[in-house]
């Protein structure tokens, strides 16, 4: 009997990893897997085990593993700080180590957020607005700003200062109506509010932005302190950015009722979308940016919170300190890990290479998949991109795909609910992508050809 707890206590063990470097796992009986998800949760940016990053971790190993953050200051922090806000022109010109997990960086950025509005003696603040069908991590709090259906069983542990509006995914086709406040395909109107079939672009978007306008009347601005969403929907949705102009809508009304604007980039981040941080492709100023996950290649967890001087300067003058913390803040192996990713996405112009072959492996699929009734569309940035398939039982076509893709030609492929995504490293091969695309369109033509 196995000693360990299990997530998925009825499921078979899963696969003995031997192995992992560049862009495959070494498992038992010999076998070898080609991935196509950068750690199946999109961690691994730079692939696994990159020997750069092994030998910057090393040569701090001999240093140190770790100082506390709290009375000692690593000047490799400074370095890293100083770094990751020039990519902003210093509109975001201060760097919070908030810890290991994303999750910490989106309970730090409320904490912050929160911080900010009392110290200036606004108590009330405490609300937060966000999304249906968003995900922002697994702690209670984060937990609270999200709405994902397996996390329902802690719903009477969340904190209650939570207001949540429809998903803005223009994908998601809905036959919601207003009037009558109930939608025609019978779902919860959570998983199914998305762009009315008689709304265009700009309606569907306007209508999106009314709703955050409506909940501050309802609220009142003076309760509310942020509101928190994804900044392109990851890997919950499948990989959908926002229609143009909605971010830049969202962030004007935050500004004029005094609400801060907080980013949830764990997914969508540090490079993923083709820009170091995703929001740049909308031209934003938000407040907090919370990075983590895909900030190291797993070599060491980091999360960081981007933020702004003015919020120290008022914490500075109010609380004196931030009022919350964690042991592992600003982890140095995670520092120099993440120090040293920038640079090779920098030596080698990565992003610029992540544009050109999402809109290669854009074009590839749409061509190729256009005709079938069971594609619906191909969405998404840089290389968080994924593929919706729409059937009478889209998990099981789902599965299928998954397993074929794993069993036949040895790929792992994120594929679920009704959606492929693909994530891959920045360090793939054209050849590669080829060779996968090549797989996975033979695959879903052949699956199409079943009948769900
Ligand atoms: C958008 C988003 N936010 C937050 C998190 C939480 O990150 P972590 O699992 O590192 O706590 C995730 C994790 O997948 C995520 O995708």
């Amino acid at each position: 009997m196995t000693s360990i707890l299990n997530k998925f206590p009825n499921q078979k063990t899963p696969r003995k990893v031997l192995k992992t470097k560049g862009v495959y796992y070494y498992l038992d009986k010999n076998e070898k897997i080609l991935d196509f998800t950068s750690g199946w949760t999109g961690y691994a940016n730079l692939g696994f085990c990159h020997p750069r990053l092994v030998k910057a971790v090393k040569e701090q190993l001999k240093k140190f593993s770790h100082i506390d953050f709290n009375i000692w200051h690593n000047p490799n922090a400074e370095i890293l700080a100083k770094k990751m806000t020039s990519y902003t022109k210093k509109n975001l010109d201060k760097v919070y180590f908030c810890g290991s997990s994303g999750s910490e960086a989106v309970e730090a950025a409320m904490k912050l957020s929160y911080q900010v509005h009392f110290d200036q003696g606004k108590k009330k603040k405490i609300n937060f607005i966000t999304r249906f069908q968003s995900f922002n991590g697994s702690t209670l709090q984060a937990i609270s700003v999200s709405d994902l259906p397996v996390l329902d069983l802690y719903g009477k542990l969340l904190p209650k200062n939570v207001y949540k509006i429809s998903q803005h995914n223009p994908f998601a086709k809905c036959n919601f109506d207003l009037k009558i406040n109930k939608c025609k395909c019978g779902k919860h109107y959570s998983n199914c509010m998305g762009k009315m079939t008689s709304e265009n672009k700009t309606s569907y978007t306007k209508r999106c932005v009314e709703e955050f306008e409506n909940a501050i009347k309802k609220l009142g601005s003076e309760n509310i302190c942020a509101f928190i969403g994804e900044t392109q929907l990851g890997s919950l949705i499948g990989d959908v950015p926002a229609e143009k102009n909605y971010w830049s809508m969202i962030s004007k009304i935050c500004k004029k009722n005094d609400i801060h604007l907080i980013l949830d980039e764990v997914y969508n981040g540090f490079g993923r979308s083709g820009k170091i941080y995703n929001f740049m492709w909308d031209k934003l100023s938000p407040d907090f940016v919370c990075i983590g996950k895909n900030t190291t290649s797993g070599l060491a967890p980091l999360s960081v919170v981007l933020t702004k001087s003015k919020f120290e300067e008022i914490i500075k003058k109010g609380s004196g300190r931030i009022r919350s913390g964690h042991t592992f803040q600003g982890f140095a192996l995670g520092i120099v890990a993440c120090l040293e990713s920038l640079k090779i996405f920098e030596e080698n112009n990565l992003l610029n290479k992540i544009n050109i072959n999402s809109k290669y492996i854009v074009k590839t699929i749409s061509e190729e998949l256009k005709n079938l009734e069971t594609f619906s569309n191909i969405r998404g940035r840089g290389y968080g991109i994924s593929v919706e398939h729409s059937t009478k039982n889209n998990i099981e076509f789902s599965k299928n795909i998954y397993q074929k893709m794993f069993n036949k030609y040895k790929i792992l492929v994120n594929t679920k609910y009704h959606r492929t995504s693909f994530t891959p490293a920045f360090i793939i091969s054209k050849s590669k992508i080829d060779y996968v695309l090549d797989k996975f369109i033979k695959t879903f033509k052949e699956a199409s050809s079943k009948k769900y």
